[in-house]
Parts: C-alpha cells; sequence; structure tokens
C-alpha cells in the first residue's frame, strides 16, 4: 500500500502488531518538537506539567471510549502481561487462600503455572488442552470459596475468543485481555481485574495496562515488591516509579483514533466484518481448514492449515512477495495465522483473502 507517507505492507503481526496510519502521523509530526514546547515526549520529565497532562488525558479517554466505571483504577505497569501473571495471584490471593483457573491455551497455562511457581495455591476448573485449544470449555464449576476466577480473554496462539464472559456473581473475574481489549465493547463491572500488554490493540509493548476495582486495590499484601504492588502502584497514579511515558502518549493517540472512528460499538462491527471476509473465504474451500470450532472463533486471531506443509512454506514465501507479512502461525503449533487488530485496515484482509484465492487455484 502507497502512502502519503511511503510504503506500508500489510502487516499481520501477532504483536507488536499494526498501529492505526494516522497514530504514526502524528507520532511523527509530535516526535522533535511536541506541542511547540522543543522537546519530544520522549525526553520530558515524567513529573512534569505536560506528561501529567498527557497521563491524565489517556485515563480520561480510556474512561469514556472503554466505560470504564468511577470505582475502577486504571494503573499502568511495565514487564508485560507475563509479569501480571505473577502480579496477579501475588496481589489477591490472601494466606493460606486459593483462585480458580480456566487454560484454554499457552498463555492462559502460563498464568496458571506463574501462580503456583511463586507458591500460591490455585485449581484448574476447566482446560481446553483435550482438544489441543481449538474450543473455549463451556461446563465448568467455580469455588465459590475462590479468591477470583481467571480467564484469558482470546487465546493469540490458537485463535479462540470467549463469546460471553461467564457468570461468576460475587467472585471477582480476572481477565487478560491482552489480545482482544478494545476489540468490542464490554461491561467492565462483570470483572475485578483486567490487564493487557499493550502492543496488539492498544500501543507500543513497553507498557500494560490494568483496570483494577478498587476495593481489590485494598488487598495487596505489604510484604510484596512496591512495583507488583496494585495498591502501591496505584495509589501513586502510576508514578511511583518511571513510567513507560512514549508508550502511555501512544495509547493516548490510540484511543483517541478509536473515538474518532465511533468508538467499541463501530470498531466492533469493523472487526466482525474482517473477519468475517476471512473465515468465509476458509468455510467456502475445502484446501484451506480453519482449526476452531465455530463458535470459539476469534475476531482477532484467525489460525487455518493448508493440506500439507510444504504447501504452507511455499504460501508464507510467496505471500511475502505480496506484501503480506506475520502470517506464520506461531511456532508451536505451525499453520498460518493472520492476527487482525483493530488498526489492521479491511484492504489489508482483502489483499489477503485474494493471495489465498491465487494461490488455491495454482496449487490445487
Ligand atoms: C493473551 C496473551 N497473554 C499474555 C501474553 C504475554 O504478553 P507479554 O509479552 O506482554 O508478557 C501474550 C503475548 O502474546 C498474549 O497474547
Amino acid at each position: 500500500m502507497e502512502t502519503k507517507m511511503g510504503r506500508r505492507i500489510h502487516n499481520f503481526n501477532a504483536g507488536p502488531a499494526a498501529l492505526p496510519l494516522p497514530v504514526l502521523e502524528q507520532v511523527q509530526k509530535d516526535l522533535i518538537n511536541y506541542k511547540g514546547e522543543g522537546l519530544s515526549v520522549m525526553e520530558m520529565s515524567h513529573r512534569g506539567k505536560t506528561f501529567d497532562s498527557i497521563i491524565k488525558s489517556t485515563e480520561l479517554l480510556m474512561r469514556e471510549v472503554m466505560h470504564i466505571p468511577d470505582n475502577y483504577k486504571i494503573i499502568f505497569m511495565q514487564g508485560g502481561a507475563s509479569l501480571q501473571f505473577a502480579a496477579v495471584p501475588m496481589n489477591l490471593i490472601g494466606e493460606g487462600r486459593f483462585a480458580d483457573y480456566i487454560t484454554t491455551g499457552s498463555w492462559a497455562s502460563k498464568a496458571f503455572k506463574e501462580a503456583k511457581l511463586i507458591g500460591k495455591k490455585v485449581n484448574e476448573i476447566a482446560s481446553s488442552a483435550d482438544k489441543n485449544h481449538t474450543y473455549i470449555p463451556k461446563e465448568f464449576k467455580i469455588n465459590s470459596e475462590a479468591e477470583y476466577l481467571h480467564i484469558t480473554s482470546n487465546n493469540t496462539i490458537f485463535g479462540t475468543q470467549w463469546q460471553t464472559y461467564p457468570e461468576t456473581l460475587n467472585l471477582p473475574l480476572v481477565c487478560d485481555m491482552s489480545s482482544d481489549i478494545t476489540c468490542r465493547r464490554v461491561d467492565i463491572n462483570k470483572f475485578g481485574l483486567i490487564y493487557a500488554g499493550a502492543q496488539k490493540n492498544m500501543g507500543p509493548s513497553g507498557v500494560t495496562v490494568i483496570i483494577l476495582r478498587e476495593d481489590l486495590m485494598q488487598k495487596s499484601p505489604a510484604n510484596i515488591p512496591n512495583l507488583m504492588s496494585y495498591n502501591v502502584i496505584g495509589a501513586a497514579d502510576s508514578l511511583y516509579n518511571t513510567p513507560p511515558t512514549f508508550a502511555i502518549y501512544i495509547i493516548k493517540l490510540v484511543i483517541e483514533w478509536m473515538k474518532s472512528l465511533g468508538g467499541l460499538d463501530v470498531i466492533e462491527k469493523m472487526n466482525r466484518e474482517k473477519a468475517g471476509v476471512l473465515y468465509k473465504a476458509l468455510d467456502s474451500s475445502s484446501f484451506y481448514k480453519g482449526t476452531v470450532e465455530k463458535d470459539s472463533r476469534s475476531l482477532m486471531n484467525i489460525p487455518f492449515r493448508l493440506p500439507s506443509e510444504e504447501l504452507e512454506k511455499l504460501f508464507l514465501e510467496q505471500s511475502v512477495k505480496k506484501d503480506i507479512i506475520g502470517i506464520k502461525g506461531h511456532r508451536s503449533v505451525g499453520g498460518i495465522r493472520a492476527s487482525i487488530y483493530n488498526a489492521v485496515p479491511k484492504e489489508s484482509v482483502e489483499a489477503l483473502v485474494e493471495f489465498m484465492q491465487e494461490f488455491e487455484q495454482k496449487n490445487s
């Protein structure tokens, strides 16, 4: 694709992933001389007035666009979603208590294992491992005595997504939303805690967004490291130490872009259209085969197979020549995977489908 800023490829990377072009253009404009201040956001103090206004407006925009109620705290941390695998149980599982986990893929299993690694008692109450994580479990029994239920909203590697979230009554639902946050509007009130590495749908890598029901902040024990404590970081409004300033500023621009499109309902509609184009291509072909059960399909990550590994290799080689990148399946599962996050334009999905059809004609 040619743009006025130069060539842009069809970017299906799983994360870090495509950012909206208007955001990149704004970053470029602001880079050297932010709003006439004569310096870049990267170069300014995190305690100065300008950054204070950036972080505050990022939060306000998130509240507005993501419909985050006032009794939820928004926190920015570092260490990626993987640090949250440890931070969540460290903060929320009290002495002698336990939590429930549903493992629907590699990341969910890592979250579960990490909790055990730090010595917390956790139960795997359901798993999709029996069918290589090609579905979201429907039958499970939540322990009403658990501190929380942990789920992974969208399974980036396997391409499954919770279509509706489980009812947990009084139990806080804790959700890793790294790969589908902001892909649709969700009722934040259903959750005790949401966390997401920003590098798929919200911004660049280096910042993790945490949305935490405020009463749960009090649960952080005093004897955990300050940088792991929701209570400490939350009380300091994410400025306990130097936050990832530039990454936060980009989140602000991404949320502004979402707002300019009309918000999350519009974005969901766009995502359904984009995913629909690709799923339709898979369903109408006997050459390509989607790997996931239909009622668990993700709007964000779409894995599929070709008739042989040789053809998959050829497919990947030839796709690059069409400026299509990032579609190699994760090394743990193989095959092809297209990640079509919010910022991936519909034209890119159409270009992929066109290439798929040409390839099928030549090779079937
Ligand atoms: C659902 C999910 N959770 C967690 C992670 C790990 O994120 P990070 O690399 O930010 O630790 C990923 C990364 O792709 C992911 O997709």
